[in-house]
């Protein structure tokens, strides 16, 4: 398959460099940015531009607006201050995407100096991954960097269809996401231990599909493991539970058994009369929970086993916590995981995106793991198998 060309390919001293970047982070009610990771993730390669003296022209998305023009609520404002402080230098912030203000702003640029556009999706063209949008794009600019892995699962016009026009080149962070998920599935120092949180297995199904062709053992927790103790005959009271997924996920353990995988679902866990923080809540066996009463979280001894596996592990992938951490009273199994995975100075121990991230964040855990994704969507869909757009769209022919 053609190579991705990354930038160490390329030369960009005084180009016009048109860089996607994932700047979809969060921001506070006063209006701040309040989770830079996705920033500082793109910083090594807007630097590396910089120090060659390009011109960096970024572009991103933020949330999912309507797509019929500026909405204030979605704007790069925030993200265009962050940056500011991030670089140390200017960022101006045009006022459209292709229209008079980005391309006064773009005439303006001397090398080294940083525009950004404003929300992509302000235009529905592109989610439509429309042509006339990417060529009005290309047109800004001399060359295209990706470098938003967190959106490489899209085929947008800034993601895919942009990388038509122009020479197309990977940034530095996209190259070592791909990099490192796919060695982790290819070649991964064993045993390779894969633990599965989440709320539905319907949204993991296809991710625990691809992990038993590879990973010696999966650790089930969070919302899903009802649906797979449930397929094993157990009652799981008021938890929640999947019931179309029950037969699916009974296939899965036997698919597992059958491979040699070892397949773990909790042996406990800790229940509540309701969800909430003040709930009752109680430690159970699995096969003694209440009628009346929800799983919210693993139990200390399912939390003891895991521990174990995961510290006799060579390589670890972590997707999905493991209760409602963002609760006190249910956030013990979570962070015991996470514990265990830093724990392990010896595996790769890769942080799969999204609320894996969150709480490795939250237990200031993050700078002790291996890697932590910047994509949540784009890393299940790179274990699941599937070609990302992102990724496809910068193969030269
Ligand atoms: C993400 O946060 O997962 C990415 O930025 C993609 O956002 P999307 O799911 O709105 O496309």
């Amino acid at each position: 398959m053609a190579r991705v060309q990354t930038i160490s390919d390329g030369d960009f001293s005084g180009k016009k460099v048109l860089v996607r970047v994932d700047f979809n982070a969060p921001v506070d009610d006063s209006g701040a940015v309040s989770d830079d990771t996705r920033l500082r993730a793109a910083l090594p390669t807007i630097n590396a531009l910089l120090d060659q003296g390009a011109q960096v022209i970024l572009m991103s998305h933020r949330g999912r607006p309507s797509g019929t023009g500026f909405e204030e609520s979605y704007s790069l404002a925030p993200i265009a201050a962050r940056l500011g402080e991030l670089l140390d230098r200017d960022i101006v912030l045009a006022e459209d995407i292709v229209g008079p203000s980005a391309q006064a702003a773009i005439a303006a640029m001397g090398d080294g100096d940083v525009v950004l556009l404003e929300n992509l999706r302000f235009d529905a063209r592109e989610k439509k991954n429309d042509p006339e949008f990417a060529q009005a794009l290309a047109a800004l600019a001399e060359v295209y960097v990706n470098d938003a892995f967190g959106t490489a699962h899209r085929a947008h016009a800034s993601t895919a269809g942009v990388a038509a026009y122009l020479p197309a080149y990977a940034g530095y962070l996209m190259e070592r996401e791909v990099d490192t998920l796919s060695s982790m599935l290819d070649t991964p120092k064993r045993p390779f231990v894969a633990i599965l949180g989440g709320s539905k297995v319907s949204d993991k199904i296809q991710v625990i599909d691809a992990l038993i062709e590879k990973a010696d053992a999966i650790l089930i927790g969070g919302g899903m493991c009802f649906t797979f103790i449930a397929s094993q005959g157990e009652s799981v009271g008021t938890s929640l539970m999947e019931a179309d997924w029950v037969e699916q996920s009974a296939a899965m353990m036997q698919k597992a058994a059958q491979r040699g995988v070892e397949f773990l679902l909790p042996v406990d866990v800790v229940v509540a009369d309701r969800f909430a923080e003040d709930a009752e809540i109680q430690t159970v066996s699995v096969d003694q929970i209440p009628a009346d009463m929800m799983g919210l979280d693993i139990g200390p001894e399912t939390a003891e086993l895991y521990g174990r596996v995961i510290g006799g592990a060579g390589s670890v992938f972590w997707n999905g916590p493991m209760g409602v951490f963002e609760m006190a009273p249910f956030e013990a199994g979570t962070k015991a995981v996470a514990y265990a995975v830093a724990a392990n100075k010896d595996a790769d121990t890769i942080i799969g995106g999204g609320d894996s991230v969150a709480a490795v964040n939250k237990y200031d855990l993050a700078d002790q793991m291996a890697f932590v994704s910047t994509g949540g969507g784009a890393s299940m869909e790179l274990v699941e198998g599937k070609a990302l757009p992102g990724v496809e769209a910068l193969r030269s022919e």
